[in-house]
């Protein structure tokens, strides 16, 4: 089955064409992010706008790069929920343009469900059961996939996600919006235990809680302003990155012994931190629990991990008519 996927709930408009959940035929991504940059941050409306100027040509793209021809696709999937909702609808009004048009099959899927089957296309004989760590910009969450669309979440974070952490924290230091990747380099060239970073108390065993570590950073960086001393960057990004290494790894390994799972899964944009790779292989092979990761590639939003997705559900029967509609929230748990 060639699946004909699409993706715009953040600042990436994104198609691809995806046989069997496995294989990618091909993958266009178009990112905004250097528009949005200018204003710290993603600007919906600013997004909304790029999609709808986009959405054509990155569909077009994604067909000329497969060789194939629309007559040639057998369904079309597309992320509904959660995300932008402005984002959201152009990818889905699209979407439900053309399954009207064509009598295609239409499938939604959910964004999240989607970054975790980005493990599917990288690791070809990867099936669930699994738990599975999603730490993204917009969710922090340790999930058993049962199935392949059944989904129990175990922890979330109670405030910030590890990706607007990373951000906020990133602004602190000085780094321009999405600053991730930007500390993950910093910290290469940093040494530990120049600064301390508190590790949060939860009631929940396996919820979590950044904004307390984000407000950290901010502090030390303000304490030294206005002491007139400087603040050694790549120490703080080393010291930052550590902290949440090591926040994720304690909580995500514990609940992959108490549950008993034997693989372990992490997906999402922060799942392409070096920090927080290196440090969950380490401890997992410790542990004798199969650990899978994203290639940098498939860790950020793209069109091929809802194409992968969207072969699943359609094995489910999880169609949508003209009804769909986009949803900014939606529970990972719940069926379409
Ligand atoms: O999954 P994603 O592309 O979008 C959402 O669905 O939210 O995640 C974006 C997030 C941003 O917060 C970005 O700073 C973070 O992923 N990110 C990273 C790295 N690369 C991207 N965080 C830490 N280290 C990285 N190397
Ligand atoms: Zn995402």
């Amino acid at each position: 089955m060639k699946i004909l996927a699409i993706e715009s709930s953040c600042d990436e408009t994104a198609a691809s064409v995806v046989e069997n959940g496995r294989n990618i035929l091909s993958s266009v991504v178009n990112t905004q992010i250097a528009e949005h940059t200018l204003y710290g941050g993603v600007v919906p409306e600013i997004a909304s706008r790029r999609h709808l100027e986009n959405i054509v040509s990155v569909v077009d793209g994604a067909l000329e790069e497969a060789s194939l021809t629309f007559d040639e696709i057998d369904a079309i999937a597309v992320t509904t929920a959660p995300g932008l909702i402005g984002a959201l609808l152009v990818g889905v009004n699209y979407a439900k343009g053309l399954a009207l048009a064509s009598g295609k099959p239409l499938i939604p899927v959910h964004h999240i469900r989607g970054h975790i089957a980005a493990n599917y296309l990288a690791h070809k004989d990867l099936e669930p059961p699994f738990i599975c760590l999603v730490i993204s910009g917009g969710h922090t969450h340790i999930i058993e996939v049962l199935d392949y669309t059944k989904f129990n979440i175990i922890g979330k974070t109670m405030d910030d996600a590890a990706g607007e952490a990373f951000d906020k924290a990133g602004r602190a230091m000085g780094f321009p919006y999405p600053a991730g990747a930007k500390i993950d380099k910093a910290a290469k060239e940093g040494e530990r235990g120049t600064y301390k970073i508190p590790h949060p108390k939860l009631e929940g065993k396996y919820d979590f809680s950044f904004s307390g570590i984000k407000t950290a950073v901010v502090n030390i960086v303000h304490n030294a302003e206005q002491k007139g001393e400087k603040v050694i960057i790549p120490n703080l990004a080393c010291d930052f990155q550590s902290a949440v290494s090591e926040i994720l790894a304690d909580k995500f390994v514990s609940a992959a012994k108490e549950y008993g799972y034997k693989k372990a899964v992490i997906c999402g944009g922060v799942s392409a931190n070096s920090g927080v790779r290196n440090l969950l292989e380490e401890r997992f092979k410790k542990e004798g629990i199969e650990f899978f990761v994203p290639p940098l590639s498939l860790c950020g939003d793209n069109a091929a991990m809802i194409g992968s997705q969207g072969y699943y559900e359609a094995l489910q029967g999880h169609f949508a008519n003209m009804e769909l509609n986009a949803s900014a929230t939606m529970n990972i748990e719940k069926e379409f």
